[in-house]
């Protein structure tokens, strides 16, 4: 079945190696040969009437709303909140008048994001769960579903599901933006340019060899590290320190680059790694200033670039892709990065301590 690891070790690298074939099922499945997406046109219409939208998930999937936000924003000019479900179930905020609530869950399951939609079910707002799993509890329950169509995801660290779930936020939020006719989202193509990122996840996953060897060099024996960034690439970042300290024990934070200097650059010591994120034009330079004060204290700086952003020296390079798109990119070596350091310290990296891969339980 799809879900046997055949000659993979872990199912982990099995799932990050599929990334590109999730980007080209979504593709198959939800734009037609023309352009044209594929989205049932009343749910466009109703999420278009919202004045505001609240993505509400846990873990990965809410690192993956963090950029859908970006997404529904610069596509739609639809105010878009992110709210972590166990927060929202017990101080939710104060809502818009008339709100439309979007639910991200690989699995459809999680017992705080349910806890939330039956709350939202009370209210009488609408509501769309985009999830992996057809007919999954979230998905049965809210107004509207669509499905990721990624395949199982059986490793408890989730990748290619945080990476279809921002796909599909973006056809998503392209067929909206169109929709209300608005400029920036009818020039997106958005086939096109997941044709590109499926290309460019490709060439990294192929380059896996290399990411192997920084974190054998880098994040072996390390106690701490770091991923900063600042905009789309603090999201990417905040995904990035999840991934590895949650298969590797190494108590990593992801953090806004131009925040360090308020009080968490004290932590920073000879040799701490600081992995720096750079896809994004506007902050490119001030988060490389950035990763100066740190080098500054002796911390060890890997640069993860975008081409056209990446100067010599950096030593991982993302192919170039829409700038909306750069995270579909960027959080695969550092996925990679996750599963060798894992691997490299002797643990199970499908099945880290203390962790399931749905939590039932609130
Ligand atoms: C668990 C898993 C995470 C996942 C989170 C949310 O904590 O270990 O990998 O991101 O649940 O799960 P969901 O199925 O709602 O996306």
């Amino acid at each position: 079945s799809e879900a046997e690891k055949g000659a993979y070790p872990y199912y982990m690298l099995k799932e990050i190696d599929e990334q590109p074939g999730v980007m080209r099922n979504l593709i198959e499945h939800y734009i037609a040969e023309d352009g044209s997406i594929k989205i049932d046109e009343e749910l466009l219409k109703r999420l278009n009437q919202a004045q505001r939208l609240y993505i509400v998930a846990a873990g990965t999937s809410y690192h993956a709303g963090l950029v859908g936000k970006e997404l529904f924003e610069r596509l739609t000019n639809i105010p878009t909140e992110v709210h972590v479900a166990s927060e929202f179930a017990y101080n939710p905020p104060l809502l818009a008048e008339h709100p439309f609530f979007i639910f991200l869950t690989q699995s459809g399951e999680t017992a705080d994001s349910r806890q939330v939609l039956s709350q939202v079910n009370e209210w009488g707002y609408p509501s769309l769960t985009i999830t992996n799993v057809a007919n999954s509890t979230l998905s049965r329950e809210a107004t509207y579903t669509l499905l990721l169509y990624a395949g199982p995801e059986i490793a408890v660290a989730s990748t290619k599901a945080y990476t279809g779930q921002i796909a599909l936020e973006a056809i998503l939020a392209k067929a909206m933006g169109e929709l209300k006719n608005i400029d920036k989202a009818e020039n997106f193509n958005v086939a096109k340019e997941l044709t590109f990122v499926a290309n460019g996840m490709q060439a990294l996953v192929d380059g896996k060899s290399e990411i192997k060897e920084i974190a054998e060099d880098v994040l072996a024996t390390t106690r701490n590290a770091f991923y900063i960034g600042r905009s789309i690439d603090y999201d990417i970042a905040q995904e990035a320190a999840l991934k590895l300290k949650e298969v590797s024990y190494v108590q990593t934070e992801g953090f806004a680059s131009g925040e360090l200097k308020h009080g968490t650059i004290a932590l920073i010591e000879k040799d701490t790694p600081v992995i720096a994120i750079i896809t994004d034009e506007k902050t490119a330079k001030h988060t490389r200033s950035n990763t100066q004060e740190v080098l500054a204290r002796g911390a060890r700086v890997i640069y993860i670039a975008s081409r056209q952003l990446a100067v010599a020296g950096d030593q991982i390079i993302l192919p170039e892709v829409h700038p909306l798109l750069t995270p579909l990119l960027a959080i695969i070596p550092c996925q990679l990065l996750a599963y060798y350091t894992s691997l490299q310290r002797g643990y199970d990296v499908d099945k880290p301590r203390n962790l399931a891969k749905s939590v039932t339980v609130e």
